[in-house]
C-alpha cells in the first residue's frame, strides 16, 4: 500500500478488503455485516440515471466563445460585449436513438451550448437544422413517439414516422433536410448549429430585436451517404466520440463562427410568413448574416458522466439582453427542460459541476431537497425567506426585459393556409444538384421501404405540393429501390442557403 491512497468507505473509513467477501468459514455464505460488499453492489445498481427522453446519445466538449464583432446596438448581454471571452460547455446528440445508438445514424443532430456568463448561464439548445418538424408543442410528444420503438414489435417504425409526417405537411421542410445529404454529418465538427427558434435581444435603450442564431462550422460541411455510414457502423458505433475526442486531444480544435439574423420588432407583422413559426427560415437576402464571434471547443471533460451526462441544457436559461419570443414551441420548451432535469437529475441539479454558474454568484431562496450542496443560504443563515431584515438577496429591476405588446383573442389557432409550408422546401429542393436529388430520392427509398402503400401515397401527395419532380423521384426510387444510386459519393458539400 506504501504510497498509494488508502481505499475508504464513502464515510471515509479504511476498507480492509475490496477483493474477498467476509464469509462464515472458507466455504461458507456471506455475512450481512460485510457492508462494503453491500455498498459496492448497491452503488452499481444506481450507476445509471434515466437517459434523456430524447437526444439520449451525445458527445460533449468544453471551450471558449470570443466576441469578435460589436453587436451592442442590438443587445446589452454581457456575453456579447466586444472582446469578451466566455467558457462554454457543448453537447451534440442524435434525437431518436437510445444512449447506445450508433453515431452515424440518419437523424437530426442536437447542438447545445451552455455559456457560463457573468450574468449566469445562457443555454442555446438548438439543432444542426434551422427549422423543425412541427410548430405546436402539442405535437411534440406524438412526433417523438413515432421516432421511438413500437410498443409491440419494440422496433423503430417507418410506418409510424411517415404516417405522422403525412398528416403534418409542415414537416416536409425538415424531412427534406433529414433525407438530404445533411441527414448524416460525418461528425459534430462538420455541421452547423442553429438556435432554430426566433429569440429576442434588447439593448441598453430597451429596444427589442427579433433574432436567429447561426453557428457555422469552420471545418466545412461533410456528410456520409447511407452506404458509407453503414460501413462505418459495421466497424465502430462510436465514430463521433472517437473523432471529437481524438481531435481535441491532438490539439485540432473545432471552431464555429456565430452569426445572427436580426429583424426589427415592428417588422415581424410585415413578413409574408410568420417569423415565429419554427418550420420556416428567414430569407438571408432580407435578413443578412451579421458576424458576432468565434466558438472554439478545446477541452475534453475529465469525466464524461459528470460533465456531459449530468449537463442540463434548457432554453429557459437566458440572461439580461437575451430573451424568448412568441414562438409557441419555444414557450413550451421553457417549461419542459427544467422539468425534465428535476426528474432526470434531481431537485438541485443546477448545483452539479456541469450546470453550476462559473462566472456568476448564485443567490436564491429555493432551499431543501435532494442535492442540497450549498450551505446556509449562501453565508447568510437568517435570510431564508423574503422579504427579510437581514440583507438577503433582492431582485434586480435592471434585468427586466422591455415590455412586449401582446394582443389577440385567446383561442386555438390553426394556420389559415398551408400553402406557405411548401414555399421554402420547394426552394430548397430546386437548389439541390442532380446528384443531390438522386441521393435524396434514394435516402427516402431506404427510409420508406417498409411503409405501407397507403402511407407512401399520402406522403407522395405532400411532396407533390412541394414539387412534382420531388414526388416523382421519391416514387420511382421507392418502386425500383435502386440502392446503387445511394453510393454516388458526396463531392458537393456546398452551403445551401435555403437550408440555412
Ligand atoms: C432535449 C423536450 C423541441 C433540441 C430535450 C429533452 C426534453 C425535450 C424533455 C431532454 C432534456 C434533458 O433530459 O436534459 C422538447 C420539447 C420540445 C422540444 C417539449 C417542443 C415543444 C426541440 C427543438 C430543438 C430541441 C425545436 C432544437 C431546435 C433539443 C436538444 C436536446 C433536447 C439539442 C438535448 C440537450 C442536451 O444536449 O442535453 N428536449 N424538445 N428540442 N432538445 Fe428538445
Amino acid at each position: 500500500m506504501a504510497d498509494k491512497p488508502r481505499l475508504t468507505t464513502t464515510a471515509g473509513a479504511p476498507v480492509p478488503s475490496n477483493q474477498f467477501s467476509q464469509t462464515a468459514g472458507p466455504r461458507g455464505p456471506i455475512l450481512l455485516q460485510d457492508y462494503q460488499l453491500i455498498e459496492k453492489l448497491a452503488h452499481q445498481n444506481r450507476e445509471r440515471i434515466p437517459e434523456r427522453v430524447v437526444h439520449a446519445k451525445g458527445w460533449g466538449a468544453l471551450g471558449t466563445f470570443k466576441v469578435t464583432h460589436d453587436i451592442t446596438q442590438y443587445t446589452c448581454a454581457k456575453v456579447f460585449r466586444p472582446g469578451t471571452k466566455t467558457e462554454v460547455l457543448s453537447r451534440w446528440s442524435t434525437v431518436a436513438g437510445e444512449s447506445g445508438a450508433a453515431d452515424v445514424e440518419r437523424d437530426v443532430r442536437g447542438f447545445s451550448l451552455k455559456f457560463y456568463t457573468e450574468d449566469g448561464n445562457w443555454d442555446m439548445v438548438g439543432n444542426n437544422t434551422p427549422i423543425f418538424f412541427v410548430r405546436d408543442a402539442y405535437k411534440f410528444p406524438d412526433f417523438i413517439r413515432t421516432q421511438k420503438r413500437h410498443p409491440k414489435t419494440n422496433l423503430r417504425s417507418p410506418e409510424a414516422m411517415f404516417d405522422f409526417w403525412a398528416a403534418q405537411p409542415e414537416s416536409v421542410h425538415q424531412v427534406t433536410i433529414l433525407m438530404s445529404d445533411r441527414g448524416i454529418p460525418t461528425n459534430p465538427m462538420h455541421m452547423n448549429g442553429y438556435g432554430s427558434h426566433t429569440f429576442s435581444l434588447w439593448n441598453e435603450k430597451g429596444e427589442r430585436y427579433w433574432v436567429k442564431f447561426h453557428f457555422k462550422t469552420q471545418q466545412g460541411h461533410a456528410h456520409y451517404t447511407n452506404a458509407e455510414a453503414e460501413k462505418i457502423i459495421g466497424s465502430t458505433r462510436e465514430s463521433y466520440q472517437e473523432d471529437l475526442y481524438n481531435a481535441i486531444e491532438a490539439g485540432d480544435f473545432p471552431k464555429w463562427t456565430l452569426y445572427i439574423q436580426v429583424m426589427n420588432e415592428e417588422d415581424a407583422g410585415k413578413q409574408d410568413f410568420n417569423p415565429f413559426d419554427l418550420t420556416k427560415v428567414w430569407p438571408h437576402g432580407d435578413f443578412p448574416l451579421i458576424e458576432v464571434g468565434e466558438l472554439e471547443m478545446n477541452r475534453n471533460p475529465e469525466n464524461y458522466f459528470q460533465i456531459v451526462e449530468n449537463a442540463a441544457f434548457s432554453p429557459s436559461n437566458v440572461v439580461p439582453g437575451i430573451g424568448y419570443s412568441p414562438d409557441k414551441m419555444l414557450q413550451a420548451r421553457v417549461f419542459s427542460y427544467a422539468d425534465a432535469h428535476r426528474y432526470r437529475l434531481g431537485t438541485h441539479y443546477e448545483m452539479l459541476p456541469a450546470n453550476a454558474p462559473r462566472a456568476a454568484a448564485v443567490n436564491h431562496y429555493h432551499k431543501d431537497g435532494s442535492m442540497r450542496f450549498f450551505s446556509n443560504d449562501f453565508g447568510n443563515p437568517n435570510a431564508y425567506y423574503e422579504p427579510n431584515q437581514y440583507d438577503g438577496p433582492v431582485a434586480d429591476e435592471s434585468a427586466k426585459e422591455p415590455p412586449l405588446r401582446i394582443d389577440g383573442d385567446a383561442d386555438r389557432y390553426v394556420q389559415a393556409s398551408e400553402d406557405a409550408d411548401f414555399v421554402q422546401p420547394r426552394k430548397l429542393f430546386e437548389m439541390f444538384s442532380d446528384e443531390q436529388k438522386q441521393r435524396l430520392f434514394a435516402n427516402y427509398a431506404g427510409a420508406m421501404g417498409p411503409c405501407s402503400q397507403e402511407v407512401k401515397e399520402r406522403w407522395y401527395a405532400v411532396l407533390e405540393r412541394v414539387h412534382p419532380d420531388y414526388a416523382a423521384g421519391v416514387r420511382k426510387a421507392n418502386e425500383t429501390m435502386d440502392s446503387d444510386v445511394n453510393a454516388v459519393p458526396i463531392t458537393d458539400d456546398t452551403e445551401t442557403e435555403a437550408a440555412e
